[in-house]
């Protein structure tokens, strides 16, 4: 499987504290049946000037590749592809308009979250303006955002207007509450999410262990929900083909 949201990379974010901490995230998501996972963290771009955000991806990167080493090292079977989670916000804008946001490997497929009580305009607004610039948009966890929860169908506004949606195997679980559960069963259900992923966070509470996500996908949406928003989709996305 492709688990294309995590905090695996220690010490960038709230994710992984140490390196060790990121090698269990590893084990748990290989144990989990997950065989490429992308390691997004948190990309907070305003309080970064453009010198520091190269400062910043450089730091990514070298720890990244310190992370994969570690992997071979230890011969954990777990690709990790470069990728960040951005905060939208107006520097988010400015940096979409000068091509510097750090997409999934080398693609222009970037992660997107914004504030949980961001307004449904101010988002949608944000999400069609980084589209013109083209980029293709995620919209990481959308059964969060209040204005999803508080309107159902603004999902599928999102959906028509050709974002990317993407739930989190948490929400299904219920581990982010009833709201966010109905929510998220109502975009899946409907089938509008494009992918599903874990947003692991640590190797205890928000695990990078998606087999029970699968399970519950083919059970709750139909056989087949698993392959196509845990394996195909993602797979596609990160080759730059249009999902299914
Ligand atoms: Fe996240």
């Amino acid at each position: 499987m492709y688990d294309l949201h995590m905090h695996i990379l220690p010490g960038l974010d709230d994710g992984a504290e140490d390196m060790e901490e990121a090698v269990e995230m590893a084990e748990t998501a290989v144990f989990g049946g997950t065989a490429v996972c992308a390691a997004t963290s948190h990309g907070k771009l305003s309080k970064f000037s453009l010198r520091d955000l190269e400062q910043y991806l450089a730091a990514y990167r070298k720890k990244l590749e310190e992370f994969r080493r570690e992997l071979t090292r230890r011969q954990i079977p777990l690709q990790v592809v470069s990728g960040m989670e951005l905060l939208a916000d107006s520097r988010l804008l400015e940096y979409a308009e000068s091509h510097v946001l750090p997409g999934y490997g080398t693609t222009r497929t970037i992660l997107v979250e914004f504030h949980f009580d961001i307004s449904f305009r101010r988002a949608a607004d944000t999400l069609d303006e980084l589209q013109r610039k083209k980029y293709r948009v995620i919209l990481a966890h959308p059964e969060r955002y209040d204005f999803i929860r508080q309107e159902y169908q603004r999902a599928r506004t999102l959906f028509r207007d050709g974002v990317i949606l993407q739930v989190n195997s948490g929400s299904m679980e219920g581990r982010f509450g009833r709201s966010v559960f109905h929510a998220a069963d109502y975009i899946l259900g409907e089938g509008l999410a494009g992918l599903v992923a874990s947003d692991a966070h640590d190797s205890v509470l928000r695990t990078a262990d998606l087999e029970e996500t699968a399970r519950i996908l083919d059970l709750s949406y139909g056989n087949g929900a698993a392959e196509v928003l845990l394996e195909e989709n993602p797979a596609r996305i990160l080759s730059g083909r249009h999902i299914i």
